[in-house]
């Protein structure tokens, strides 16, 4: 790898992602080449002011290759672009799972790393409207950042943590954690438990109003209210539990809950969670 990094080229320019950290890379001291290849996406490329480039031209160029494309892709992308970049730069993924698949093409010479937004803390002091309406990070509300880079030395990794703060940023902090750490982290920690528990609550929510006929609004003051306390509480122990509290708790976890939930965090399930998010048979190792 070059002792700086100067160079980058973001693949899948006109997607969620690519458009997020494209808008950051944009006014950067970063070179920054951009790739799209659905001619709808390249014209929302274009209209951010963003120049559209061939990939055979300017990944050979680049430093760090960001493979911002859907992770079902990420092995039929990786094996056009890993042969044209050039020895020593960093081929950049935004999520585990196709590195943790081993989906990822492989060059000697070629260094691979994976960054995902761990998204603004619910904990976080919000001061500007600006930080109140940036729910996902990279726009004005501080977040960190889970990496992997497991071959990357101290010193190259915090060069690639530059680029990592810029495209995500503002970042507070980069947590440089192993591939199949990182897969723990997201899909079991973070989709399989908190979004799980997020659209669970929701679904909560809308059987409130629909079964028992509470009004819409109290509804949701409740719970809106609620779900602010059970975390400060659980996460943060500002005060305990009330005991009626734990009571009504408990019965939820026996009803809701299966004793053997923590199955998740077994490899076996890490597995079966992960080829099913890649829509292929199973993980090759
Ligand atoms: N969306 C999120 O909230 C989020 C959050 C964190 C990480 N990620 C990760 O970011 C990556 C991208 O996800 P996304 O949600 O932005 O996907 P997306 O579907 O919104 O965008 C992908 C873009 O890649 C383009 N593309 C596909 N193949 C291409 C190719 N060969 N050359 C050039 N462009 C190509 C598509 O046209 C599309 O514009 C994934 O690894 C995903 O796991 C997504």
């Amino acid at each position: 790898m070059p002792a700086e990094l100067k160079t980058v080229t973001v693949i899948g320019a006109g997607g969620k992602m690519g458009m997020r950290i494209s808008a950051n890379f944009q006014n950067s001291q970063y070179q920054v080449f951009y790739c799209e290849n659905s001619p709808q996406a390249r014209e929302k490329v274009a209209a951010e002011g963003r120049e559209i480039s061939d990939p055979e031209s300017v990944v050979p160029l680049s430093d760090v290759v960001i493979l911002a494309v859907p992770d079902i892709v990420l092995g039929k992308v990786s094996q056009a672009v890993v042969p044209q970049m050039k020895t020593g730069a960093i081929l950049l993924t935004l999520d585990p799972a196709a590195a943790y698949a081993n989906l990822i093409a492989l060059r000697d010479g070629i260094e691979y790393a994976v960054a995902h937004p761990c998204h603004p803390s619910v904990f976080l002091q919000r001061y500007t409207k600006e930080e109140h309406d940036d729910a996902f990070g990279g726009v004005a509300a501080i977040q960190h950042v889970a990496a992997s880079w497991e071959s990357g030395s101290d010193a190259q990794r915090s060069e690639l943590a530059k680029v990592i703060n810029c495209m995500y940023g503002p970042v507070e902090q980069v947590h440089w954690v192993t591939v199949k750490q990182l897969a723990y982290l997201e899909p079991t920690l973070v989709e399989t438990v908190a979004c799980m528990v997020g659209a669970f609550m929701k679904e909560s929510l809308d059987e409130t109003v629909k079964h028992c006929g509470v009004p819409e609004e109290a509804a949701k003051a409740m719970l809106y209210g609620h779900i602010q306390i059970a975390l400060a509480v659980a996460f943060r122990a500002t005060n305990p539990f009330s005991d009626a509290c734990m009571i009504a708790m408990e019965y939820g976890r026996e009803k809701i809950i299966k004793p053997d939930w923590k199955v998740i965090f077994e490899e076996k399930e890490l597995d079966t969670v992960i080829a099913r998010m890649l829509k292929i048979d199973k993980i090759n190792r």
